[in-house]
């Protein structure tokens, strides 16, 4: 007695069929744990073919074994202690829109972004971030400081977190803010994890370009190293001390970026914890400590891109339209005050002495600061 079937018992059969068809069809697709094999185990060999490229086009990465040893491929670009940043590989190696067959859509709120400072800094570095960058990125950055500061959480809010470690400049209280930054990240659930320092300006809109390049799944490592040479140490990890490892490691000052699925896989050596006992055993900064557990341990390379900058560099090799396409900058320390990028137009020195504020305005001219007309020279 089924009803409506009752004459159309063929057509009512066929359909069932295909019904049946069709959901052997979609099933597998529901349950992602079916193929797993993609996953070894973390301390386990090579993860994966690791990503060299990001297409056909590049964006402004360069894989480390791409290119001849010497002359790391414009990424590094000065010899000695990173000086470069050479325009020339930074315009030529924008995004196209080919871009990678790795191509996913990303927006801003999917990167956590973290700002490492210290209390003497929040007044002299940190406003500056907030009133520039940082509010236009407001929703993903999260300060991690060393001092409960009433002015900067009422600033910032929940997004200023209090590590709780030591204010010193020394390699164990760097480490314990990483560690810090490591474990609220993966708490968070985005799909990137970016560190900058209280001395960068990022740039929202090429950060996102940059990374949208990948999948936050696939093993990506991306930054700026500070040497043009990969540094060795003792491997107090995996051996007793006896053996040594040869890694790059991303400069921290320049600012990096870690994929969810390389963070997830780095957990044993860096999360809860871990990372101070990593970082300790194998007698490294923060920075380094990150490189060791990517390129020692997990033997994934890391991504040299020519779009991060640090104070170690000399700035005013960045200069005009270029400076608007890098993904961090930064400004030399008192001492060295004159290492700014070369931006004209905005803002005159005295005014800005970071030129951040005349970057910012020249990428966001709408903002209520930056003068009305922005006179145009470059
Ligand atoms: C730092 O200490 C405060 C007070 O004990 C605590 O509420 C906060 O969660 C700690 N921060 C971290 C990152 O553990």
């Amino acid at each position: 007695m089924s009803g409506s079937c009752l004459g159309l018992r063929k057509a009512c059969f066929l359909l069932s069929v295909s019904a049946a068809a069709l959901l052997l069809l979609l099933l597998p697709r529901g349950q992602p744990p079916a193929a797993p094999r993609r996953r070894p185990p973390p301390a386990a060999g090579p993860s994966g073919p690791p990503l060299q490229r990001a297409g056909p086009g590049g964006s402004g990465v360069h894989g480390t074994r791409a290119g001849s040893r010497g002359e790391p491929s414009g990424a590094l670009g000065g010899r000695g202690r990173g000086l470069s940043g050479s325009p020339q590989p930074v315009l030529k190696s924008r995004l196209g829109p080919a871009g990678g067959s790795a191509r996913e859509s990303l927006e801003l709120k999917d990167i956590f972004i973290a700002v490492k400072t210290t209390r003497k800094y929040h007044k002299s570095r940190l406003d500056l971030l907030l009133q520039t960058w940082i509010s236009q990125a407001r929703g993903q950055t999260f300060i991690f400081t060393d001092w409960e500061d009433r002015e900067l959480r009422l600033k910032a809010g929940d997004h200023m977190i209090n590590t709780n470690c030591s204010a010193v400049h020394t390699r164990q209280a760097l480490c314990c803010k990483m560690s810090v930054e490591y474990d609220k990240f993966l708490e968070s659930g985005q799909k990137w994890f970016c560190h900058v320092d209280d001395d960068n300006y990022v740039n929202p809109r090429t950060l996102l370009r940059l990374l949208s390049a990948f999948s936050h799944s696939q093993d990506v490592y991306v930054g700026r190293p500070s040497l043009d040479h990969p540094i060795e140490a003792a491997d107090h990890v995996q051996s007793d001390g006896s053996t040594t490892v040869k890694f790059w490691f991303a400069t921290g000052g320049a600012g990096f970026c870690i994929s969810r699925g390389l963070a997830l896989k780095m957990s044993p050596w860096a999360s809860l914890g871990n990372f101070i006992s990593t970082a300790e055993r194998v007698r490294l900064p923060d920075d380094c400590t990150i490189g060791y557990i990517i390129e020692g341990l997990l033997e994934v390379k890391l991504l040299h891109s020519p779009l991060f900058h640090s104070h170690l560099e000399n700035l005013q090799r960045l200069q005009g339209e270029s400076v608007l396409q890098q993904v961090t900058l930064s400004y030399g320390d008192p001492e060295n005050k004159h290492n700014v990028v070369s931006v004209g137009g905005v803002f005159g020195l005295q005014q800005d002495p970071t030129r951040f504020k005349s970057v910012h305005c020249l990428l966001y001219p709408d903002t209520i600061w930056c003068p009305a007309k922005k006179s145009h020279n470059s």
